[in-house]
């Protein structure tokens, strides 16, 4: 496995690590792998077969059954990949208000954790890939190449996520208020769970976005990537 080609980016909601992770992506020419959409889609499935989430077993039977796919594609609705559950087309219904609200109790079991986590390392082996998560560099690359950590305040992510939600045309609107609640919930509950809790790896490169524009944090990450692989390749 060369997971040197690994670039591993974590970091609280709306901190940046989809838009920055595909630019980045694209640039180096690796995949863009977003594993919240697999946690998401999980939940989305618990959701629709009327599964309490707070019912852990029938949860965690869900997460090991599912096949989810993450991958690139030509569709222009403003997606950046497209996610498929079992086949089925799940790209925006896994952005539903009621996915964000329950997503992070699904994603605090250890039975979910490991099932996503056994999919994203084989998704993941051959390198070359980006990966954007909240534990890819603690706990499911911890030797990626490069390991970076994004950050922002959380009322500048919840600006950010509540103008996203109003620029998405047939979106479920919420108002800034609600969407600060919820992610202040959300910041919450992923960095105080148990298992693979939010936290940057130890050798991470933390880089606080709160004051800096998309360009620019692509262009540090670019970077970071280029010199660690030049440390790797001398
Ligand atoms: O990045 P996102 O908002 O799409 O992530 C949705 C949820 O999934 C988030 O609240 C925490 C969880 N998650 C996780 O626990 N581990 C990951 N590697 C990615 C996401």
């Amino acid at each position: 496995m060369n997971l040197s080609t690994v670039v591993a980016i974590d970091g609280p909601a709306a901190s940046g690590k989809s838009t920055v992770g595909q630019a980045l992506a694209e640039r180096l020419g690796y995949l863009f792998f977003d594993t919240g959409a697999m946690y998401r889609a999980v939940t989305l499935v618990v959701l629709e077969r009327g599964i309490d989430p707070a019912n852990e077993a029938p949860v965690r039977a869900v997460a090991e059954s599912l096949t989810i796919d993450v991958k690139s594609s030509n569709v222009s609705d403003g997606r950046l990949y497209t996610v498929l559950v079992d086949n089925t087309d799940v790209t925006w219904a896994i952005r539903a208000p009621a996915v964000d609200a329950n997503v992070s109790q699904v994603s605090a079991y250890p039975g979910v954790r490991a099932a996503m986590t056994v999919q994203q390392r084989r998704l993941s082996a051959k390198g070359r890939v980006v990966m954007v998560g909240r534990d890819i560099g603690t706990v499911v690359i911890p030797n990626a190449g490069t390991k970076i950590y994004l950050d922002a305040t959380v009322e500048e992510r919840a600006r950010r996520r509540w103008k996203e939600t109003q620029a998405r045309s047939g979106g479920m609107r919420q108002s800034y208020a609600e969407v600060l609640a919820a992610m202040r919930q959300r910041d919450h509950i992923d960095s105080t769970r148990e298992v693979a809790p939010l936290r940057p790896a130890a050798d991470a490169i933390v880089i606080d976005t709160t004051m800096m524009d998309l360009p620019t944090v692509i262009d540090v990450v670019y970077g970071y990537v280029v010199g660690a692989r030049e440390v790797q390749e001398p």
